[in-house]
């Protein structure tokens, strides 16, 4: 008789008899990341993090390892890209001294795996998984197969012992996790670090988890003593805006489970090119033709002689349909020169015939604004009446002329 394939008793069993007890996570003190992983840590699972060079991996996950150790026990950080020296200039720059945070500056995949064992280690850090080299495969270190292979004993160790592991990825220069696509399949939860170059703002976000929801974001801040948690950025997204600057429109944006507020600006100018310019910055170049399109057919507004600029502050990148409405404004305030009035947000889908779109949690999103001061908000006429409103006055507009007309642009 052929064995099933997992082995002895893999036989089905009743949904009620099934014991999956909630396994307590190791808490993770800062609650930006705790909240992109769907809570804390989830022992025996695996994590992957992805990002630019210098983006501040290693600066975030030496403070989530200083906090493990403080709390739940010894933490193992494997560098195979810096000496223990650098890694402990870095940890010692921000402060952090607790007696369960180890360091380990090695390649070799089986004396890591050791390591982990012997200093039975609740987490360890692989920094990064392109740098460790297992010799179980005859290939160079960074190659598919090393990838892949290292990976898979990280997963045994895991599943194994209970000891949670994080593996930091290179990014490949269109943004994606270096090597092939199966890391991100084999671990529980892939997350990236973003960032701008000139901007001190990170955003760290979840594209997939098991534990949680994805597409979650963690706000944070560089600053001389590693990262710091920015408890609510909408409020930084917007403080250095100029409300009463044409050109320049609040939506809200849901990231994950979490509204946001954030600014878009454009900027129309007189074109001397025979076809005008198109820019957009942190929003979709297509969506941006398409709503210029729009705005010249159905609105009869003249752009074919204006470049159009198109920014979200703060580094922000937004990619749902809901900020179309906001950009569409923002492009008629700027070339009509009049600023939209003030404390008032736009929220809504622009389709091919100009007419406004609803949006999923308009009711989340008002009550957000109010939080933060605005008392208007356009939104699509097809909505029909959010629920809680939290105190903010109602604009409806069945399309984008009428919610044009109605803001006195
Ligand atoms: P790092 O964490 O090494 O980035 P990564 O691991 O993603 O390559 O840190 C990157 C930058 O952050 C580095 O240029 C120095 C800066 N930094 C600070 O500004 N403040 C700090 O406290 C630390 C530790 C680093
Ligand atoms: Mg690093």
């Amino acid at each position: 008789m052929s064995r099933p394939p997992n082995g002895i008793g893999a036989r089905p069993v009743r949904l009620a008899d099934i014991e999956a007890a909630e396994v307590a996570r190791l808490p993770v003190a800062a609650a930006e990341f705790a909240r992109v992983l769907g809570g804390g840590i989830v022992p025996g699972s695996l994590v992957l993090i992805g990002g630019d060079p210098g983006v501040g991996k290693s600066t975030l996950l030496t403070q989530l390892a200083h906090d493990i150790a403080s709390t739940s026990g010894p933490t193992l950080y494997v560098s195979g890209e810096e000496s223990l020296a650098q890694s402990a200039l870095r940890a010692r720059r921000m402060s952090l001294h607790a007696d369960n945070l180890l360091f380990l500056s090695e390649t070799d995949v089986e004396t890591i795996l050791a390591t982990v064992r012997e200093v039975a280690a609740r987490l360890v850090i692989v920094d990064s998984i392109q740098s460790v080299t297992t010799a179980e495969v005859e290939a160079l270190p960074g190659s598919v197969s090393q990838l892949r292979e290292s990976a898979q004993r990280f997963i045994r160790l895991a599943k194994s012992t209970g000891t949670s592991v994080i593996l930091v990825g290179h990014v490949t220069k269109d943004g994606a996790i270096a090597g092939p696509k199966v890391l991100e399949h084999m671990v529980d939860t892939v997350l990236y670090l973003e960032g701008e170059r000139f901007n001190q703002y990170r955003l760290l976000r979840s594209t997939k988890n098991r534990f949680g929801p994805t597409h979650e974001v963690g706000v944070f801040e560089m600053r001389d003593h590693g990262l710091a948690e920015v408890a609510n950025p909408s409020s930084v997204f917007l403080a250095e805006r100029d409300e009463a600057s044409p050109g320049s429109v609040v939506t809200v944006t849901m990231e994950g489970t979490r509204a946001l507020l954030v600014e878009v600006q454009a900027l129309a100018s007189r074109t001397s090119l025979a076809i005008p310019r198109r820019t957009a910055n942190g929003f979709d170049n297509n969506r941006l033709h398409l709503i210029g399109a729009v705005l010249a057919r159905r609105l009869g507004i003249p752009l074919h002689d204006q470049d159009i600029y198109l920014n979200v502050a703060g580094g922000m990148r937004i990619d749902e349909p809901a900020v179309d409405l906001a950009a569409a404004l923002a492009i008629v305030s700027s070339v009509r020169d009049h600023a939209m009035p003030i404390n008032t947000v736009a929220v809504g889908e622009v389709g091919l015939s100009g007419e406004l779109r609803s949006v999923g949690y308009l009711e989340q999103r008002l009550r957000a604004a109010s939080q933060l001061g605005f008392i208007r908000a356009v939104v699509p006429r097809s909505a029909g009446q959010p629920r809680d409103l939290g105190g903010i006055a109602l604009m409806p507009a069945a399309t984008l002329r009428e919610a044009v007309r109605s803001l006195q642009l």
